[in-house]
């Protein structure tokens, strides 16, 4: 294995949920982190030379056979460790004490008691500092060299340390928000005991992804998909920085995109970056594929396998490829919980190249499955990509196609298309775009009676929805001042033709989903 080029404090991973959220509150004290499997061997570890190690979570109990250990010459090495819960667990029991499982399981908020005695971990934290509690077992016995430095009222052993061989364990999680001193405690630890260098940035990450890209492809071909999303962009640009005309990238018009966006994709990457760029425009296929077919499951379907034909097709004339680059973040990669398996990814089923036929045996290239979204937009603007792809709000697959209820025609997706661009235009206008998860339009197939001039008109109805959101598993909408609605809707009715009625949708989700279909 290959040293890093900064200081590096690694991440173990027993398989929590948490595992690159504590890897990023490291990277945000400027330290690089990386998460490796808590299969590593103890002189792999020492090959990557890193400053520290951090065991994570788990969901695994101690106690039970099989559980996951970790190489027990990590605890030879002399590199300053700290466990967090299953990680403070793990290496209690390797270590001569013991875990027990008491009646109940701890779940939540809980107060720090700071015991008086010196502690390096709890240094500048407050008395009754506030924790977060998650575990099922409970160290009822700490190894000799430790000293009990922290308990909370369900927990003796909250916080343990021993400052002469530099091992620390925490049975709270320090790296969630609702542990308030929890950045202060890793910094405590990644700063101070491990003396780890904060000199990383982005930057550095593009250096290290740089190599580690060329060394994995060499001198083969890489075929990147593009979207015109942030995710797609920013990986095609790190990758063209590492590998120039090495990288193919295939663009698929399905027609169902947003007013301007083909050009915007095609004049970006072509012109401004010079990346070799396929543009396969495949509208005519999509529009014939979707004629005459209203139900959302029925269009999805077709969307997809259409655009799986398309790029089978780019692909092919892409020559030979070894790689197809992806934009998977970390939110995007499911770990696997299994303790013999480590981690193992399935990519989520709407990444529109999930289906691809299986005789193209490519290898996967995701240089950005470490990151989490605001990492990859900070990456992006390093990397020179504009504010406005950036920083753009998510646009599913499928596009508008399901946005555009009801049969989709050219007609009605242009008049869409005119509706969403004044809706977005109205929202910049009022400097909300960037307080806003997702905006959007929907067309309805629903016709109603209105008045323009003194015509009556018998025109379709149009809804606009925007809401607020962390992950979009659930959201809200979005409060807007009125005079911002009032005015995209007058001008969506004076300069749309074949709308006549604007709708705000007030529906959270649960039990409305974020897009209509
Ligand atoms: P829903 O409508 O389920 O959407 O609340 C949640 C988020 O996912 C986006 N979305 C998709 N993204 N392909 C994608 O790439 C899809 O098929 C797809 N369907 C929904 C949606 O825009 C929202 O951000």
């Amino acid at each position: 294995m290959q040293q890093f080029a900064h200081d590096t404090v690694v991440v173990l991973d027993f398989g929590a949920q948490y595992s690159q959220l504590i890897a990023r509150r490291v990277r945000e004290l400027h330290v690089y982190s990386q998460i490796v499997p808590y299969t590593i061997s103890a002189d792999d570890l020492r090959a990557l030379a890193p400053k520290g190690i951090i065991f994570s979570g788990g969901p695994a109990s101690v106690g039970t056979e099989g559980s996951p250990r970790p190489d027990a010459g990590i605890f030879e090495l002399g590199i300053p460790i700290l466990g967090i819960c299953y990680g403070l667990q793990v290496m209690s029991v390797m270590n001569g004490g013991a875990v027990q499982r008491p009646e109940h399981r701890e779940y939540g908020l809980a107060n720090l008691d700071i015991l008086d005695v010196p502690s390096r971990l709890l240094h500048g934290v407050p008395q009754g500092s506030q924790v977060w509690m998650s575990h099922g077992d409970s160290v009822v016995k700490i190894p000799s060299g430790f000293v009990n430095t922290g308990s909370t009222p369900n927990c003796r052993y909250t916080v343990i340390e021993d400052d002469g061989r530099k091992w620390y364990g925490v049975q709270f999680h320090p790296e969630v928000v609702h542990s308030t001193d929890g950045t202060k405690i890793l910094s405590n630890f990644v700063l101070d005991i491990c003396r780890a260098k904060a000199d990383w940035s982005m930057d550095s990450f593009i250096g290290q992804a740089i190599e580690d890209i060329r060394t994995k492809v060499g001198d083969r071909q890489v075929l990147c998909g593009l979207s015109g999303g942030v995710d797609s962009s920013v990986a095609a640009v790190l990758i063209h920085k590492a590998i120039g005309d090495q990288l193919v990238c295939v663009f698929v018009n399905n027609g169902l995109l947003r007013k301007g966006e083909a050009d915007m994709v095609l004049k970006l990457f072509r012109d401004n970056f010079n990346i070799r760029l396929q543009y396969a425009d495949a509208e005519k296929d999509f529009l014939d594929a979707l004629a005459g077919v209203s139900e959302p499951e029925a269009k999805r379907k077709i969307i997809g396998k259409v655009f799986i034909d398309t790029f089978y097709r780019e692909a092919r004339k892409a020559g030979d490829v070894s790689f197809l680059a992806q934009g998977t973040l970390y939110p995007d990669v499911i770990e696997s919980k299994s303790p013999s398996g480590g981690p193992s990814a399935t990519i989520k089923s709407h990444h529109n190249v999930g289906g691809l036929p299986s005789d193209l045996k490519w290898e996967l290239l995701e240089p950005l499955r470490e990151l989490f979204k605001d990492e990859v937009r900070e990456l992006g603007k390093e990397l020179g990509l504009p504010d406005e792809l950036v920083y753009r709000h998510p646009f599913p697959g499928p596009g508008l196609g399901v946005r555009c209820v009801g049969e989709v025609t050219k007609q009605r997706l242009d008049t869409l298309r005119d509706v969403d661009a004044i809706f977005i235009d109205e929202i910049r206008k009022a400097r909300l775009y960037d307080d806003i998860w997702q905006a959007l339009a929907c067309l309805l197939p629903v016709k109603s009676v209105g008045v323009q001039g003194d015509e009556r008109t018998y025109e379709e109805v149009c809804s606009l929805r925007a809401v607020t959101s962390e992950d979009a598993m659930t959201a809200d909408w979005f409060r807007f001042p009125p005079e911002v609605l009032q005015r995209a809707a007058n001008r969506i009715c004076n300069e749309v033709a074949g709308v006549n009625r604007v709708l705000y949708d007030i529906t959270s989700k649960p039990p409305g989903t974020i897009e209509w279909e």
